[in-house]
């Protein structure tokens, strides 16, 4: 029986073995011109990949061949990817193999044979490649070129974060109203945003509940211990040091949990005392930094986990977290660092003397004016950062001069990629899909 992608793509193709289909279809001019015709070619339809991206053609396929262990793949652009058998029986799109509604994988590695190979490799088009599969009762997998061209490993592409930064930088302005009403604008800021790791919207009304509304447009609401949304100003009776008038030095939000929120919003609704100015600093610009002119002190940072525990009347918190944190390259991917929140160290006695030490350099770099920014938020103003890459803080303020008061929530880092990714599949621009999660 034909598959759903034989049906659409073999009757307006021609096979082409190991190149590109060149040969016109027919119907245009009813084959007198003996394929010589100079009407328009068709173009070549793409395989399903059951997958709502819609991956850019970057280039198109010139040949195919296979051995033993992999498919390779030579691209018009003269790059080659080579793709193991196993893999590609693995992300086969058909049916049987990937759910076509669901979109999640049916097939399991229990199912493919180790020894898995080929009995043909076809290039269907110069966007679709075929495979037909040395075992019985196993379906013809077909795959798409911009597909397989965004998921080639032979290039490196899967290290995440690979820009490496030096030095904070600044976003551009963004305002409240473009962003809630035009999903145009959201796309453009949410890109700067995970660019440069923080941002401030202007011109939100006097209006409470604005963080989780902002929170709402993006994604799901993380809710803490600190509630679904939390009041930041002087409280009589503080559950925290942020609830209070003094200065908050830099730090990230909630180490005390086994996974800090990504995204932290910071909506203000008053801020007319004498002080709390705000401060950012770009943490994996500084453990970039580390890395590269202090490897010793970047290696205790982001080898040696320290405890963080939260307290108060209705719960008791602890984590352990490196204050680097790096992926399988040892590019830093995210920073966790609260002072007020910190539980006493317990590392070796060995070297619980560098450790304090490392963690003393850290700081002060954070502070240095390559990355340290400041600026006072006005009422109406948001202050929205990535709370795993960028510490916050502020300075102290004089609650007998005037009030300040701001409102915040959280969102996984998640939810961000995921309204990035749906914004641009639905404005179909999606040349430079929304980056990969960072993982480790
Ligand atoms: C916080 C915090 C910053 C501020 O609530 O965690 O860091 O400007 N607040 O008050
Ligand atoms: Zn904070």
């Amino acid at each position: 029986m034909k598959t759903r992608h034989e049906i659409n793509t073999r009757h307006e193709i021609t096979t082409d073995t190991f190149g590109p289909a060149t040969k016109h279809a027919r119907d245009r001019c009813n084959g007198a011109c003996k394929g010589n015709c100079r009407c328009p070619q068709p173009e070549p339809s793409r395989p399903d990949m059951a997958d709502l991206t819609r991956y850019p053609l970057v280039s198109t396929m010139r040949a195919v061949s296979f051995d033993d262990a992999v498919v390779t793949i030579t691209w018009e652009d003269d790059t080659i990817s080579r793709f193991h058998h196993g893999w590609l029986r693995e992300n086969s799109p058909d049916p049987a193999s990937r759910h076509p509604h669901s979109r999640e994988r049916l097939v399991s590695p229990l199912d493919i044979p180790a020894d898995i190979r080929p009995k043909s490799v076809t290039l269907e088009s110069s966007v679709a490649l075929a495979i037909s599969w040395d075992l019985e009762n196993q379906p013809v997998s077909r795959f798409d070129a911009g597909w397989l061209r965004a998921h080639c490993y032979t290039r490196h592409r899967f290290i995440a974060n690979p820009t490496r930064h030096h030095a904070s930088l600044t976003p551009q302005p963004a305002y409240w109203s473009a962003v809630m009403h035009s999903d145009a604008m959201l796309r453009v800021w949410l890109r700067d945003y995970l660019e440069t790791g923080w941002s401030v919207i202007s011109g939100a009304p006097d209006e409470h509940d604005l963080s989780t509304r902002l929170g709402a447009r993006i994604g799901v609401v993380r809710s803490s211990n600190f509630g679904f949304q939390f009041d930041v100003m002087s409280k009589a009776v503080p559950i925290s040091n942020a609830y209070t008038a003094s200065d908050l030095p830099l730090h990230t939000d909630m180490p005390h949990y086994e996974l800090p929120p990504g995204t932290q919003i910071l909506h203000c609704l008053r801020n007319d005392a004498v002080g709390g100015e705000s401060l950012l600093s770009d943490g994996i610009a500084v453990a970039n930094l580390m890395r590269d002119h202090h490897p010793e002190v970047f290696r205790l940072l982001s080898q040696v986990s320290v405890p963080f525990r939260f307290q108060d009347a209705d719960g008791d918190y602890n984590s352990r977290h490196r204050i680097i944190e790096c992926d399988a390259a040892q590019n830093p991917i995210f920073v966790n660092w609260s002072n007020s929140t910190l539980a006493p160290l317990d590392a070796d006695p060995e070297i619980m003397p560098q450790l304090r030490a490392a963690i003393r350099l850290f700081l002060e770099y954070l502070q240095d004016p390559r990355f340290l920014i400041t600026l006072k938020l006005n009422a109406g103003q948001m202050l929205v950062f990535d709370n795993r890459r960028m510490l916050h803080g502020r300075k102290s303020f004089d609650p007998t001069t005037g009030g300040r008061h701001l409102q915040g929530c959280y969102l996984d880092t998640s939810e961000v990629l995921s309204r990035m990714r749906m914004l641009e599949r639905d404005s179909g621009e999606q040349e430079d899909p929304a980056p990969e999660p960072a993982f480790i």
